[in-house]
């Protein structure tokens, strides 16, 4: 019988999805995090659940060689990375196997997932940093997302988000009116700050945005009209605009509609037509056109049942599905592959060092 706090000695298994390592002890699955496969590891029992344990990291008995130094000096106390232990192109091996493992356990899918596209900038790349201030600390949170860590520098942040934040740490900042002790503010590139609005969507890793949108390209096929459901301020509407004879940008979120309006209007783009809605409501609305691409890129929730629904009744002839979260892809995968064949699978390292990762899936419909 396992205890709480009982140290163990176990043999690293896999990775799973969430980074945490898979070990066995007495028959019982024990997740631990930051470590790899192959390692033999000390780790101490931390909680106790009926299937599972999970452990805190004490030594690595047996290393793997694809260990590399982090680069952060607050990595595995802030929440923020989980990979920084790993050396790059291993990072990109484990988020394939992953991916492949989730579309075959959630999905039932047994499809060829090509390997995971790089960023060209593994550390920083993000454009952006949502950073908390409770009583007079300024910090990022700790896996039991209420510590906070006093980071002064985030090492996959660029380095104008960390000038930004060295400002921010040397103002006086006074408790909000709410009486409330606790204060969240968002850091954003200049460059962000033209393009959106404060609290639109955006692609965090301008290094693999350009990538994003040329492989959302390529896996594009002949057709007069695009539909771009969460569109938001048209990341991919306003590039793939040249490509159709009409493209149908739909977002919830108005002011990212406006913005994407705007901006067609200053590039000349006649062919968008901007609805602000959501895509369950306004799809239902809108019959299929012909020779119609749907492009998919919801939340990490994934598509709710009225736009799988849509989609099997309408059969566009292809759909291309970017997903954040590969098992609510998964998910819809499974109900969408009843219709569609799924041609390409391509992952993307969006987030390197952490455990999320970006998918581009292109769907041919069957029997056309
Ligand atoms: C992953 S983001 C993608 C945005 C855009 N494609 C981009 O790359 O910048 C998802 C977007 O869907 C929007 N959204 C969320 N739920 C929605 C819904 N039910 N209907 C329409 N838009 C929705 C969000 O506001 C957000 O802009």
């Amino acid at each position: 019988m396992l205890e709480k706090s009982q140290r163990i000695e176990m043999e690293i298994t896999d990775v799973a999805f969430g980074g945490k390592g898979v070990g066995r002890h007495e028959d019982r699955v024990v997740f631990v995090p930051f470590v790899d496969t192959g390692e033999r590891v000390l780790a101490e029992i931390t909680h106790i659940k009926k299937n599972f344990a999970e452990a805190r990291l004490l030594e690595i008995l047996k290393p793997s060689a694809r260990r590399a130094d982090p680069r952060c000096k607050y990595f595995r106390a802030c929440a923020g990375c989980q990979y920084q232990h790993l050396d790059y192109p291993r990072q990109l091996e484990i988020k394939a196997k992953q991916l492949k493992d989730t579309l075959r356990r959630i999905g039932g899918l047994d499809i060829e997932v090509e390997p995971v596209t790089p960023s060209p900038l593994p550390y920083a790349y993000r454009n952006k940093l949502s950073i908390t201030w409770i009583s007079g600390r300024l910090g990022l949170f700790a896996e039991d997302n209420c510590t906070l860590v006093g980071v002064e520098q985030c090492e996959i942040a660029q380095p104008e988000v960390n000038r930004k934040l060295a400002e921010l740490r040397k103002r006086k900042i006074t408790p909000p009116r709410s009486g409330k002790n606790r204060q969240s503010f968002i850091i954003r590139t200049e460059e962000l700050e033209k393009q959106l609005p404060p609290h639109a969507f955006a692609q965090v890793n301008d290094s693999m945005s350009p990538i994003m949108r040329q492989t959302v390209m390529d896996l594009l096929k002949p057709a007069d009209v695009l539909i771009d459901a969460y569109c938001g301020a048209g990341f991919f509407a306003l590039e793939l605009a040249g490509k159709v004879k009409k493209v149908i940008g739909i977002e919830v979120h108005r002011e990212s509609i406006d913005r994407g309006r705007k901006e067609a209007e200053k590039r000349a783009l006649g062919n968008v037509e901007w609805i602000a809605g959501t895509v369950e409501e306004v799809l239902a609305r809108t019959p299929v056109p012909p020779r119609c691409t749907l492009l998919l890129d919801p939340p990490r929730e994934g598509c709710l049942p009225p736009v799988i629904d849509w989609i099997l009744k309408h059969r566009p002839g292809q759909v291309i599905y970017v997903s954040c979260n590969p098992s609510t892809l998964a998910r819809d995968l499974k109900m969408l592959s009843t219709a569609f064949q799924v041609e390409r699978v391509v992952p993307l390292d969006m987030f390197p060092q952490t455990k999320h990762l970006e998918v581009v899936c292109s769907l041919i419909m069957k029997n056309r």
